[in-house]
């Protein structure tokens, strides 16, 4: 999973061996008649947690569906190390807006059903306990998710994404449903979960500070045809706080400059 078969994009120095490739990539729906992405070349590392900014309907959810698995694509190359991505693999968890917990399942339930699903436990299966309590959800696996909080489901939506141990973990906007506060909360948790697990993680989101909070590199997308049109290094150091990050020196920068690529691309 971690040779490179491609060379890499000319001015990036990824620090770990590249995981995810997208090279010339190009979707388009409605046979032909809409096109959902022009032109998308990126390079993510092992480990790299890299957040996706762009104008509504731009092609993120598309790319991130692609990444997944669960959409084709109309020519280009998108590797997992040195696998071409031709439908879902247990490499890759992937956690969208809602939780999508089935109510007649206990929260431990919900978290360990891929490994029903997936046809018995696979090697380095991650225990559902253990996967619960670092997601703080430990005194929780016996409720029904009815019983908790938005942004406790969507942990445990997580939670059941990491149970078959993917390398990499793909999040579609996730906590667009959460109020401000529980939001800060959950990318507090995500970070701490992203740190204890090493995962590469490619997160969606609209919200600037949010990005910046989790991304090691922030990916700005063109209105569509979607392609990239500017990347975007945070080098904060970590663990950050929602206190420490906004006061970074490097902060009001980075948020101005991703906020001026979107404003000009009609994204307020
Ligand atoms: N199944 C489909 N059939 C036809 N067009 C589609 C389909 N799915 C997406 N599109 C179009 O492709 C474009 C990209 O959609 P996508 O959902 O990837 O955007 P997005 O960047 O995730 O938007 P948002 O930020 O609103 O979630 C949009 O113009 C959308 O209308
Ligand atoms: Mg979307």
């Amino acid at each position: 999973m971690r040779a490179t078969q491609m060379a890499p994009i000319a001015g990036l120095r990824p620090v770990a061996p590249t995981l995810i490739q997208i090279r010339n990539l190009k979707k388009t729906y409605a046979a032909g008649r809409v096109q959902a992405l022009s032109n998308i070349n990126l390079d993510i590392a092992d480990g790299e947690f890299v957040c996706v900014v762009g104008p509504s309907g731009c092609g993120k959810s598309t790319l991130l569906r692609i990444l997944a698995g669960l959409d084709d694509y109309d020519s280009g190359q998108v590797m997992l190390g040195t696998k071409t991505v031709s439908g879902p693999s247990r490499d890759v968890g992937v956690v969208f807006q809602q939780a999508n917990l089935l109510p007649w399942l206990t929260v431990r339930e919900n978290v360990a059903l891929p490994l029903r699903v997936g046809g018995g436990r696979p090697d380095g299966a991650d225990d559902v306990d253990r996967l619960l309590e670092v997601a703080g959800l430990k005194d929780f696996g016996g409720r029904y998710p009815y019983e908790l909080s938005g942004g406790m489901q969507q942990r445990a939506g997580i939670c059941r994404a990491l149970v078959r141990n993917p390398r990499i973990l793909l999040m579609d906007e996730p906590f667009g449903a959460l109020d401000a506060l529980t939001r800060e909360r959950m990318n507090l948790e995500l970070q701490r979960i992203w740190q204890s697990t090493g995962k590469t993680v490619m997160l969606i989101t609209h919200s600037i500070s949010e990005a910046i909070f989790l991304a090691d590199r922030v990916i700005v997308m063109s209105a569509r045809p979607g392609r990239v049109l500017r990347e975007l290094t945070v080098d904060i150091p970590r663990p950050r706080s929602n206190d420490t990050i906004i006061s970074h020196p490097d902060y009001p920068a980075l948020a101005k400059e991703i906020r001026a690529l979107l404003t000009g691309q009609g994204e307020e």
